[in-house]
């Protein structure tokens, strides 16, 4: 299982929590009793959450031992689950499922969206943000290095196991069967980095975590060399000298029937 680093996702925290604000935002019910941060990582979205509902009872799920440890410290007011999103039950139904940065993590995630209604509440609210950049450069790089002669042995299988998303229009059939007002948007954010490096950083942080889990401290640093080299080439440099990320993330809220 690939092994998260919480300070190494936390580095870029203002700019990851970002979206899951504007998701947040978007949630229109009131005074939710009990909420699901699905994937709540090192807690950074169960705090949020618990900012805005501060009546409700808040449960983050995570299947990483290292992220439940930090959210523990993180956000205390919270209950945690060391457990598989796939795995996950609820005792009684809920009043928010809010899965910010996860569900892409879930092969077949999109079987779970009938679990999430019987979870929920008549009322209660889904609310999904996910990143759908496997076609960016950041994303082809690692394709490119992890499926080359030299990584391609010990890297294959994580290559293959990425998970692609489905459309938005996929998604709208699969959440309009068992939910009311689905809302569906897509976002592309424009993080301004100072350079190539903090790309890299960033996806250390995430993207390529199952990656680097398999490899020694001297495969990790000649993986990563070859993969900054990849980014250089991608990403113009702007006139200040900084470099354009771009990010694409794919958001859907949803009332549930109950
Ligand atoms: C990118 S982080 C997002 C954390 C948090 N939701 C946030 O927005 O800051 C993804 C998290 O999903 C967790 N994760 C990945 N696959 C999972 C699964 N199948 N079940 C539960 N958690 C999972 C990882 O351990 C990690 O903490």
């Amino acid at each position: 299982m690939a092994h998260w680093d919480p300070a190494q996702y936390l580095q870029f925290k203002k700019d990851r929590l970002r979206p899951a604000e504007e998701l947040l935002g978007r949630i229109g019910i009131e005074n939710p009793q009990l909420i699901v941060d699905l994937g709540c990582g090192p807690g950074t979205t169960t705090r949020l959450l618990g900012e805005k509902f501060g009546a409700a009872t808040l449960v983050g799920v995570d299947n990483s031992g290292e992220m439940i440890a930090k959210a523990q410290v993180e956000y205390p007011r919270g209950e945690y689950l060391h457990c598989a999103v796939e795995e996950w039950k609820p005792d009684k139904r809920v009043d928010l499922i809010f899965a910010n940065a996860v569900l892409h993590w879930v092969p077949n995630h999109q079987e779970l969206i009938v679990k999430f209604a019987k979870a929920l509440n008549a009322g209660g609210a889904l609310a999904i943000q996910m990143p759908d950049n496997l076609d960016e450069p950041s994303h082809r790089a690692i394709a490119q290095v992890a499926g080359s002669r030299r990584w391609k042995g010990l890297l294959a299988e994580q290559l293959s196991a990425r998970t692609q998303l489905s459309t938005a229009g996929e998604y709208y059939d699969w959440l309009a069967r068992d939910f009311e007002a689905v809302d569906i948007w897509r976002t592309t954010y424009c993080h301004v980095m100072p350079g190539h490096e903090h790309i890299v950083e960033w996806v250390k942080g995430a993207a390529l975590t199952p990656f680097l889990s398999v490899l020694n401290d001297r495969e990790q640093e000649q993986f990563l060399s070859d993969y900054l080299e990849k980014i250089r080439a991608a990403y113009r440099v702007q006139g200040d000298g900084s470099v354009i990320y771009n990010f694409p993330r794919l958001f859907m809220t949803a009332i549930g029937r109950g």
